[in-house]
């Protein structure tokens, strides 16, 4: 059985992901789950609720809620790390700054992404010296954000450390793939894909029995984008899923990550975005207030009737990336790996994501080939300014994070990219190093 600390315990994704680690017991046996925090406060009150939870479901798993990474980290065999450091107050700047400038305000893409890299990499570095520190056999699961520039600062920084950078945007896209096709989950899909963490597409979609999917999908996405009629989508996750056709309209062989479509119609995007009210505050009256209400309620009442929350399918590819290192099952998936030859015409040392075989050793990189010049055009220009965000936050460079900006497909030009980026520095004092 397994120990794991949950780090960033107080997410209002924490309940969710405890709920679906319930739901797969059987698969991935539980013997302490414990949740670290640097923020008590907030941590308690998830923590409080999900003790609960975990009394009335698993009674046999040990709990522990702490702000000390000595007894979080100590005795884990997985450490599941989504932190966000600055949390939702600076993520709120990371996308309202930039629209202050017309430009795309977004917590993974253009300067949003980049400020919200500049304040992580500390944060997850942090992470993985505690669980160096106190349980050196462990593996981290990251899917802290912005995943791309987190993944380059550990390649850079920790080389030896066991990271597994993963997102679950893919997963995502591949549930409502399978759907498409009457198949349940992203899993009974095989794919080849390519690219950057958010920022990549799929070129092969078989089902496990090697049958070619991707006529019948391309018909669905080019009408629809991955928009699903019985799955219901605030609005601005619908707006995105449904702009996926436009992007895919751009090269109809492959299906784009959504994430794209802020790079190819970064005009409309922006202008479509309300500099007043964007995705920070509708989490914050949505998720936020729900998630806390509820937690508060079933402290509150030390019980689980009506319990809202559910496992979360999405969360599942942690259990799934889990066991392929607990029980070396040589599970394909897509996993943030240093690109080294996997897709072949690119930055041997870009951070791609590519499916890869997982097993108790980590993650095999599978190989991809070349890729068209169009795609290439862009992911160079991406890696570039991914990989210049990571030079700024070493060497507190005020001008590698200016080229960043500037050559971020989202920023008109150099004088806009300063605008932002001393506005940002005004914003994330305290948080990035001193430029
Ligand atoms: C997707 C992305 C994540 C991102 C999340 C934001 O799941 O893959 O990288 O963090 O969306 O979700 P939110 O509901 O907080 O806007």
């Amino acid at each position: 059985k397994f120990s794991i600390v949950i780090a960033g315990g107080g997410s209002t994704y924490t309940p969710g992901i405890v709920m679906t680690l319930l739901n797969h017991l059987d698969r991935f046996p539980i013997r302490q789950l414990k949740f670290y925090d640097n923020d008590g406060e907030r941590q308690k009150v998830i923590a409080d609720a999900c003790e609960v939870i975990l009394r009335e479901k698993a009674p046999e798993i040990k709990f522990v809620a702490t702000t000390d990474p000595e007894e979080g980290f100590t005795d884990v065999d997985f450490v599941m790390a989504q932190i966000r450091v600055g949390k939702y107050a600076l993520r709120d700047q990371d996308e309202k700054i930039p629209l202050k400038y017309g430009v795309i305000g977004q917590e993974t893409c253009g300067p949003g992404g980049i400020a919200y890299g500049l304040r992580s990499i500390g944060g997850v570095l942090e992470i993985a010296d505690y669980m160096e520190k106190y349980s050196p056999n462990a593996w981290m699961l990251n899917y802290s954000n912005p995943a791309s520039i987190v993944a380059e600062a550990t390649r850079r920084l920790r080389p030896n450390a066991k990271i597994l950078n993963i997102c679950d945007m893919p997963v995502g896209i591949q549930e409502r793939m399978a759907k498409i096709v009457g198949l349940n989950y992203y899993n009974d899909l095989e794919v080849r894909y390519f690219g950057l963490n958010h920022f990549g597409w799929w070129t092969a979609v078989r089902d496990k029995q090697g049958n070619d999917l991707m006529p019948k999908i391309r018909e669905y996405v080019a009408e629809h984008g991955y928009l699903l009629p019985d799955i219901p989508d605030e609005s601005s996750w619908k707006a995105t899923f449904g702009m996926a056709k436009n992007t895919f309209a751009l090269d109809p062989e492959r299906f784009p990550n959504t994430y794209l479509q802020y790079y190819l119609y970064t005009k409309f995007e922006a202008e479509h975005m309300d500099p007043h009210h964007t995705r920070t505050d509708e989490v914050r009256e949505g998720r936020e207030k729900f998630v806390f209400s509820e937690c508060k309620k079933i402290a509150a009442s030390q019980s689980i009737e009506g319990l809202k929350f559910k496992p979360d399918d999405h969360s599942n590819y942690i259990v799934d990336l889990s066991r392929a290192i607990a029980y070396n099952t040589h599970e394909r998936m897509l996993v943030i790996v240093e690109n080294n030859g996997a897709v072949a015409n690119f930055e041997p040392t870009a951070m791609v994501e590519v499916p890869c075989i997982v097993g108790s050793n980590g993650p095999e990189r599978l190989a991809m080939g070349d890729i068209p010049r169009f795609q290439k055009g862009l992911l160079e220009q991406q890696v570039a300014v991914e990989k210049l965000a990571v030079d700024a936050w070493e060497e507190h460079s005020y001008l590698k994070l200016w080229q960043a900006l500037t050559l971020s497909h989202t920023v008109p030009d150099a004088s806009v990219a300063k605008k932002i980026l001393d506005d940002l520095i005004e914003a994330n004092k305290g948080f990035w190093p001193e430029l």
